[in-house]
């Protein structure tokens, strides 16, 4: 069964790095035989400009029809021009709710290569090989009231109610537990059960689907403002993360430090699996549209490259295939090959597609 991906390069940097994580796994469908069928979407920013809407239905049914989705960054100046309706049309949060990802993966590893000579070898910690598990569809960014209200005194107050059901909890708690399994059997649990009623709730839920279904695993707790700390010094403690909404996208971006650039972080949001054990999915570098690069083919395409390796493990369920680009990865940065953000000063440095072109090779030398 060939699989369908839709790729949705969008803003800034987004069709950039795009285009290179689609040529990789182009690589992998006539290499390989990994059954991928790809096909480019036009929505947001770019769609607002032809079509006049950010989402126009074709695009939104490839979306809810898709096998996965590629996806590149949004995020454009022209954006304050789009009615706010139009924007919630387009958003990524809309897309992340209709597939109801709610497991969002965010590995971070220090690339040896890197450890020895980036300009980032203070906080490149060698060994650190971690991945957060961030709750994506639920807490701060979605829960109910919202808005910005008008009070009796005419002054205005801003609103935002942080809520998480038992539900919601025990079913990232459940794939976080099931992830540490295949890797060094560790989670650590991360929240804010001293000052916040969800995070007593997230912490008890946890403490009990781990001792219920998954004794095996050791498990910690930590407290999100201490983990930050921990992230910065002490990074290899750590194996697989399991957080909030809000904290899993401050923390992660904390942990990006340890691998040297913000584009070469890649992530994947996952749906529980349907009856025939497939989950939806939603595959992008964790990066923005970065307009200070964009336009210059100068961005890095790692971010995007490793979400397709993602893409390979859990949506082509082709594990050999995705360490295959891992791998060549290592393999490329080893070898020398460097965007801008990882150079040292006097090192060369590669385009965009420069750094792709080295990957592949690097695949066609395995
Ligand atoms: P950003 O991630 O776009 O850029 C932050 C810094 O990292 C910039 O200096 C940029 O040049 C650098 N950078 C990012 N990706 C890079 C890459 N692949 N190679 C080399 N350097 C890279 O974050 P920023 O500047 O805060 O936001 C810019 C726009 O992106 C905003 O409109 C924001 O809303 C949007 N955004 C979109 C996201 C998404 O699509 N998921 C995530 C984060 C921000
Ligand atoms: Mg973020």
């Amino acid at each position: 069964m060939t699989l369908d991906i839709v790729v949705l390069p969008g803003d800034g940097v987004g069709p950039e790095v795009t285009d290179e994580a689609v040529r990789v796994l182009d690589w992998f469908v006539a290499k390989r035989g990994v059954p991928l069928r790809m096909t480019r979407h036009l929505f947001g920013s770019a769609s607002w400009a032809t079509q006049g809407t950010t989402m126009p239905d074709a695009t939104w049914e490839a979306i809810m029809a898709a096998d996965a989705l590629l996806f590149g960054a949004v995020g454009s100046l022209d954006q304050k021009q789009i009615p706010a309706e139009e924007r919630r049309k387009g958003s990524l949060l809309r897309m992340r709710k209709g597939l109801d990802v709610f497991a969002n993966l965010r590995p971070v590893r220090a690339w040896p290569a890197l450890a020895e000579s980036s300009p980032f070898k203070t906080r490149t910690v060698a060994g650190a090989d971690l991945i957060f598990v961030r709750e994506l569809t639920a807490g701060m960014y979605f829960g109910t009231p919202r808005g910005i209200e008008t009070q009796a005194d005419g002054t205005r107050r801003g609103v935002n109610t942080h809520t998480y059901t038992e539900a919601e909890i025990a079913r990232v708690a459940r794939f976080a537990l099931g992830l540490a399994r295949t890797r060094r059997n560790h989670l650590t649990s991360v929240d804010k059960a001293n000052v916040m009623e969800a995070g007593a709730l997230w912490r008890e839920v946890v403490t009990a689907i781990h001792a219920a279904e998954f004794p095996d695993v050791t498990l910690e707790h930590m407290l999100a403002d201490n983990c930050a700390l921990q992230l910065g010094r002490a990074p290899t403690r750590f194996d697989v993360i399991v957080t909030d909404n809000l904290f899993g996208d401050l923390l992660s971006d904390c942990a990006g430090a340890i691998n040297g650039s913000l584009g070469m972080l890649p992530s994947a949001a996952l749906s529980a699996p349907d009856a025939n054990g497939r989950r939806r999915a939603l595959y992008e570098p964790i990066h923005g549209s970065a307009p200070d690069i964009a336009g210059k083919g100068i961005a890095n395409p790692l971010g995007a490259i490793l979400s397709a390796a993602l893409l390979l493990r859990w949506t082509a369920q082709a594990p050999a295939e995705a360490d295959r680009l891992e791998t060549a990865v290592e393999a490329a940065l080893a070898a020398g090959a460097r965007t801008a953000d990882i150079a040292l000063p006097g090192e060369a440095v590669l385009s965009t597609r420069g750094m792709a072109d080295a990957v592949i090779a690097a695949l066609d030398a395995a």
